[in-house]
């Protein structure tokens, strides 16, 4: 038997997944190493041993389902993405990439298929970040991060990084231990574009070249708490119009000088955070990206002189530190041929297209042949409950994977 893609059966599991931390908007929050990732990971586990497959997990809290190949001395294919999701996540940011990998899994048991190497689904570990930095946390340690450098770090609701995975991973005990990392012949992810390119060019499949750069900055501005009603402006020291000013400033230089350029400041805080009370500290967080190395330096260094600057104009200091560093990367043009020959052999339309967010497979691609499949989304929203992915794109792109992995599983 051919194996193919079910995918009636695949739908309905991206719809059984979207009510693991669904959220009122039609969204989910399953925030990395919550009470919902565990429940996810839990339905996923539970899917995988009733059709007969292997689950292991490791200290990073990354799950793997493993279906055997023929050839016992070749290191496993692996395909998958992320369960975990923004805090008003969309259903399909990470969701679809693991849920057709699954799917992979047992289109290729129910046509009884042999593929040379083993293969596993991999639901890496904190993809997003939100909650716990930095974010592809599973993805870093499997490629050799040391995980020790992250256990003391908490979280954006003040919780610990390492209660909340060991509870992770004890909310899994039917999946055996192994360590962080093991050798691997290649890796393929399914994802959404979370960008707007395929969904305006009426293409269905992007076959995934490169990911570019992403840096994550924490700034916190200190000043002087004081009276609202009392203290005149000469005696202020206010890290809300510093960090106002500083934000403003890069706002309007840095990405309308550089079309590739992104900059976001995406939480805010003041303390003591009182209505009458001039603040003492204001903290945010900025997320830059570039395809190119050195313009994420020269921002970054931008970033740092602005802060600086408007700070002291308002007698504040400014600390800033970096919390994430990922340059972006090429591919495996091997592994690019394998996608592209697959949406090729299926009729897809598709384009080469370089991924502006980052993902678990950049990691991958450090210590073996990666590539990426990416399918539209509507609007190019994604990070956003109203999400959304037509299902015959869903299936397109479950079927490039189906098709890629039996290539890349049995190679000549
Ligand atoms: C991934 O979620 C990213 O922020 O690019
Ligand atoms: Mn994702
Ligand atoms: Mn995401």
């Amino acid at each position: 038997m051919v194996p193919e893609i079910d995918g009636e059966r695949l739908l309905g599991r991206l719809e059984a997944f979207a009510y693991v931390g669904a959220t009122p908007a039609g969204g989910v929050n399953r925030q990395a190493f919550s009470v919902e990732d565990r429940a996810a990971r839990r339905l996923l586990a539970e899917l995988a041993q009733e059709r007969g497959f292997t689950v292991f997990q490791d200290g990073i809290a990354n799950l793997f389902i493993r279906r055997e190949g023929s050839d016992a001395t070749l290191p496993p294919l692996l395909i998958g993405s992320h369960l975990d999701s923004q805090p008003t996540g969309g259903r399909f940011d990470g969701a679809l990439g693991t849920l057709s990998a699954f799917e992979v899994l047992e289109a290729l048991e129910d046509a009884e298929a042999e593929t040379r190497m083993p293969i596993e689904v991999a639901a890496w570990a904190n993809e997003e970040g939100s909650r716990f930095a930095p974010g592809v946390m599973g993805s870093m340690a499997f490629t050799g991060a040391d995980i020790s450098a992250w256990k003391s770090n908490v979280g954006s609701d003040g919780a610990s990084l390492a209660k909340e995975l060991e509870a992770t991973i004890c909310a899994l005990p039917e999946a055996t231990r192994r360590p962080i990392g093991i050798p691997i012949s290649g890796y393929i992810e399914l994802h959404i574009e979370q960008g707007p390119s395929l969904e305006k060019e009426r293409l269905p499949i992007g076959v995934v070249t490169a990911v570019q750069g992403t840096r994550w900055l924490e700034v916190s501005i200190e000043g002087a708490a004081g009276h609202a009603g009392t203290t005149g402006l000469a005696y202020r020291k206010d890290p809300m119009v510093a960090a106002i000013a500083a934000i403003h400033r890069l706002q309007a230089t840095i990405m309308p000088l550089d079309s590739s350029a992104r900059l976001t400041v995406g939480r805010i805080a003041a303390q003591p955070g009182s209505i009458n009370a001039i603040p003492q500290s204001v903290a945010f967080t900025v997320d830059i990206r570039h395809p190119r190395v050195e313009r994420l330096d020269a921002i970054e260094a931008e970033l740092r002189q602005a802060c600086a600057a408007e700070a002291e104009a308002q007698h504040c200091t400014a600390m800033i530190r970096r919390s994430f560093d990922m340059p972006g990367a090429a591919f495996s043009p091997d592994m690019v041929k394998i996608v592209e020959a697959a949406a090729r052999s299926l009729r897809l339309p598709h384009k080469r297209m370089i991924s502006g967010a980052f993902h678990d497979a950049l990691f991958l691609a450090r210590v073996a042949p990666a590539a990426m499949i990416f399918v539209p989304c509507r609007d190019g929203l994604s990070h956003n409950e109203a999400e959304y992915v037509e299902p015959a794109d869903a299936v397109a792109g479950a079927r490039v994977l189906l098709q890629a992995t039996i290539a890349a599983a049995s190679p000549r």
